[in-house]
């Protein structure tokens, strides 16, 4: 039992000796080309890529957890780079094609809902090109004293609220425009949602909470009496 149990071992090593050497084997893990491994500094996966994914990809009934449409939950870091993301390559990455690429044959996404804005189109297009990293726990760069309408909240709006929050698609209401976002602020509900209050919609739905200097721009700007400025 034993010299069969220790040539069994032999010949594991001696398979492990070949992959090493002779690089034979397959299913190998996908590793990332040493000038991708870092990222670009300035791109914060859980502030800035995920957010694209939940606020236009992971509404109920399409690709949240629960829902799984197609088979792709576009929830998490990891079950989005399973799904349709090649690290270093847009073109050939299906979710990039899904979302910018028509007539790769590829569906055409978000379905039945306006497509990605510019922004997020680059971001998402920098993000797969610089390696696809998760930076771990990160915000993006917030000054928590740019509370003026156009310069912090509708910005804030567009990037984490409107892909369920548009004309077209508006369960609680749009929030693309400023007097949606106003009616939102003076009945208490936007600031009550998105610090997650009780009694309370804990908004962005299925996302991460705002950071606090995020929520410290909508207090602020509310508390200035929620201008169009
Ligand atoms: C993944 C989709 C999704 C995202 C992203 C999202 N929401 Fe919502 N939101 C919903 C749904 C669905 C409802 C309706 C919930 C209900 O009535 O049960 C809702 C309701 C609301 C309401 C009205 C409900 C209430 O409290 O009475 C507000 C205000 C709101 N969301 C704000 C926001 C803000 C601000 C953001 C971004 C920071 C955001 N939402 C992001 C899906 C989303």
């Amino acid at each position: 039992m034993k010299i069969i149990a220790s040539s069994l071992w032999r010949s594991l090593m001696l398979v492990g000796v070949v992959c090493l050497i002779g690089n034979s084997c397959t299913h190998s893990p996908y590793v990332l080309p040493q000038n991708l491994r870092t990222g670009d500094p300035n791109i914060c996966f859980e502030s800035d890529i995920l957010p694209i994914f939940i606020s236009n990809c992971a509404k109920s009934g399409c690709h949240d957890a629960a829902s799984h449409r197609s088979g792709y939950d576009l929830t998490s870091y990891t079950s989005i780079m399973k799904k349709g993301i090649i690290p270093g390559n847009p073109a050939a990455s299906k979710i990039w094609q899904s979302v910018a690429i028509p007539g790769t044959g590829v569906e055409v996404m978000p379905a039945e809902a306006p497509g990605l804005n510019a922004t997020s189109l680059n971001l998402l297009r920098r993000w797969i090109e610089t390696g696809a990293v998760d930076s771990g726990a990160c915000y993006s760069i917030c000054d928590s004293n740019n509370f003026t309408y156009r310069g912090g909240i509708a910005p804030m709006m567009q990037k984490y609220c409107t892909g369920c929050h548009n004309s077209t698609s508006a369960p609680g209401g749009s929030l693309t425009d400023y007097a949606s976002v106003k009616n939102a602020a003076v009945d208490g509900r936007l600031l009550g949602d998105i610090q997650h209050l009780a009694g309370y919609n804990a908004m962005p739905q299925g996302g991460l909470q705002l950071s606090a200097c995020q929520v410290a721009q909508v207090k602020k700007w509310v508390a200035a009496g929620a201008q169009n400025n």
